[in-house]
């Protein structure tokens, strides 16, 4: 039973999402020493900078999902069709940080896999999931691997990870001995 409401974003979500804080600090302080911007954690704040830009539209073949609990949005999710319509792309999932190691970007994929069954219909069985993963973010990876991903290959700088959009049960199958 997810703990966040899920709906499909609305323009009226657009204002909220260009103030959607995932990383802290927040920003990039610049470094005098450097002189150069510096973050801990840029892959999150690269996320974060794609909630901050995201089209709240979307063609049919794509959606943005948003999770609110009492104080607002507390998480998103961007997924799309491939070109090919085998399979979907997690492009990403987002947890407001005051709510982050709760659970709720296992619940942000596993909600968003349940839409992507839906938008699939009767080709579920046959669709895959890839995700590209920033091999130093160990939240996401570990928060994918939760949800039945696995690491498949190199993709330039990202790791690739993907699962069956309906796994595949062969037990029933098997001959009991
Ligand atoms: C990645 C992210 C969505 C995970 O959300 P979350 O709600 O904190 O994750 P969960 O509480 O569901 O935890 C998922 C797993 O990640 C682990 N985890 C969470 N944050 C972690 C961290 N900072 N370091 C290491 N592991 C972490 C949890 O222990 C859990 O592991 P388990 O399944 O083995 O118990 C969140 O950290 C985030 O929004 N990061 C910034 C944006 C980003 O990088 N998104 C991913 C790219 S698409």
């Amino acid at each position: 039973m997810p703990r966040l409401a899920w709906a499909k974003a609305t323009a009226q979500d657009k204002p909220e999402l260009t103030s959607f804080v995932c990383t802290a600090p927040a920003k990039a302080a610049y470094n005098h020493h450097r002189k150069m911007k510096h973050h801990p954690t840029p892959w999150e704040l690269e996320v974060q900078s794609s909630v901050k830009r995201m089209k709240v539209a979307k063609p049919d073949t794509e959606a943005l999902l948003i999770g609110r609990d009492g104080r607002g949005i507390a998480a998103v999710s961007n997924f799309s069709l491939a070109a090919d319509r085998r399979g979907f792309c997690v492009c990403a999932i987002a947890v407001a940080k005051r709510v982050q190691r709760r659970g709720i970007g296992k619940e942000a994929l596993l909600v968003s896999l349940d839409w992507m069954r839906t938008m699939a219909g009767g080709r579920s069985t046959e669709m895959a999931v890839m995700a590209r993963i920033d091999p130093r973010n160990d939240a996401s990876r570990k928060c994918f691997a939760h949800c039945g991903f696995e690491y498949h290959r190199m993709d330039g700088a990202f790791e690739v990870w993907v699962r069956e959009l309906v796994p595949v049960r062969v037990s029933h199958l098997q001959p009991s001995s």
